[in-house]
């Protein structure tokens, strides 16, 4: 027959085994972390709370000597958990102590606007104080609203005053597709829409095949004018143009109209501005004249709205065509037309603040 003592007996030694190894693994507990600590050896679910439970299995002549070894073990446990605690506090104060509140944060480099954008909202937001609205039509375009529309018909001469980008795609179905020359065509598109009267701006970017030098370049942006109305005259677009020059340039600038040509308005101007660099009195950059160009313009031709089917015997209308980078050119005094397409940020950072 087993002795009935001999499972207990197993018992107890179980439990100093398992006493002695977790003892070995709490001195060299290394984790630094108190917190995981205490939650796998003190924690309601920790070990130590599971070896208080197998008490019930000791014997109860045992039950003395178990009880003080596990109380021991606690203690020991608990010495161990409070070291850690305190180490790890010191060093958080030692790496609190490191930061310097009143130190200033690392600066977060705000970008700017491009001069370009810059200006194009300036125009925009003139020509709205007028009660123009905002239009937008797509960059590739076709023949009849960049040209023929346009009172340019294919062969016309005036279609040389513009060297166009063509693209041949096998989608396109042979025909005649390009990137538009000038923002004129969104004019198009507008007047199409028979909705009237037409009041708009349409700023965009246009595309040429031009050599790029400091005067020139393949791309670049304008803002196309349209006003369109029962008895719209020149003289309303002299003052409306009179007035965009007065809050884009300031009170004290001079305009002048020369007559000039182009073929969807009849009669044509080019509108010149009194050189803001040397007041009018003659300088490199006027070219000793005094004077600067900076718009086309004049009364919408007859062809145009007709080949728009707007009833050309009721209605007139004005319109004008400027580039953006001429007039940011002229504002800031840039000399160089490639730097708006460069990126380098040691000149696109001077803008920033700027209106
Ligand atoms: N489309 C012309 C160009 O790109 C500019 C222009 C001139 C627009 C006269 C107009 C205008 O609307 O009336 O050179």
């Amino acid at each position: 027959m087993r002795s009935p003592s001999i499972p207990y007996l197993c018992r107890m030694e179980a439990l100093l085994i398992q006493i002695e190894e977790l003892k070995k693994e709490i001195a060299a507990f290394n984790g630094g972390d108190a917190e995981a600590f205490r939650i796998k050896y003190l924690g309601s679910k920790g070990l130590v709370k599971s070896l208080m439970g197998e008490m019930k299995q000791v014997p109860a002549e045992k039950k003395k000597e178990a009880g003080q070894l596990l109380n021991e073990f606690k203690l020991f446990t608990e010495e161990r958990y409070e070291a850690l605690r305190s180490a790890s506090a010191s060093n958080g104060k030692a790496q609190a102590s490191n930061i310097d509140l009143s130190l200033p944060g690392d600066p977060m480099p705000l970008g700017s606007r491009h001069p370009i954008s810059l200006v194009k909202n300036r125009i925009i937001s003139i020509f709205q104080r007028l009660g123009f609205a905002v239009a937008e039509g797509p960059e590739i375009e076709d023949d009849f609203h960049n040209f023929t529309a346009l009172n340019l018909p294919e062969n016309h001469p005036a279609r040389d005053m513009q060297d166009t980008f063509y693209i041949s795609h096998p989608a396109t179905g042979g025909a005649d597709w390009l990137l538009r020359t000038h923002t004129s065509s969104v004019q198009v598109r507008e007047m199409e829409k028979g909705k009237l009267p037409i009041r708009i701006i349409c700023p965009g970017r246009v595309y040429r095949n031009e050599t790029i030098s400091a005067r020139a370049h393949c791309f670049f942006h304008q803002v196309e004018g349209l006003y369109i109305a029962e008895n719209v005259s020149f003289a309303d677009l002299k003052q409306t143009l009179y007035f965009f020059v007065q809050e884009m340039f300031g009170e004290t600038v001079k305009i002048r109209f020369r007559p000039s040509y182009f073929p969807f308005t009849e009669p044509s101007a080019e509108m010149d501005i009194s050189c803001l660099i040397c007041g009018g009195e003659g300088c490199s950059v006027c070219k000793r004249t005094g004077w600067v160009e900076i718009l086309g313009c004049g009364m919408v031709h007859p062809n145009v709205l007709d080949n728009c089917g707007i009833d050309s015997s009721k209605y007139t209308g004005f319109a004008f065509g400027m580039g953006i980078e001429r007039i940011t050119m002229l504002k800031y005094q840039i000399k160089d037309l490639r730097l708006f397409s460069e990126n380098d940020v040691r000149f696109l950072d001077q803008f920033s603040g700027a209106v």
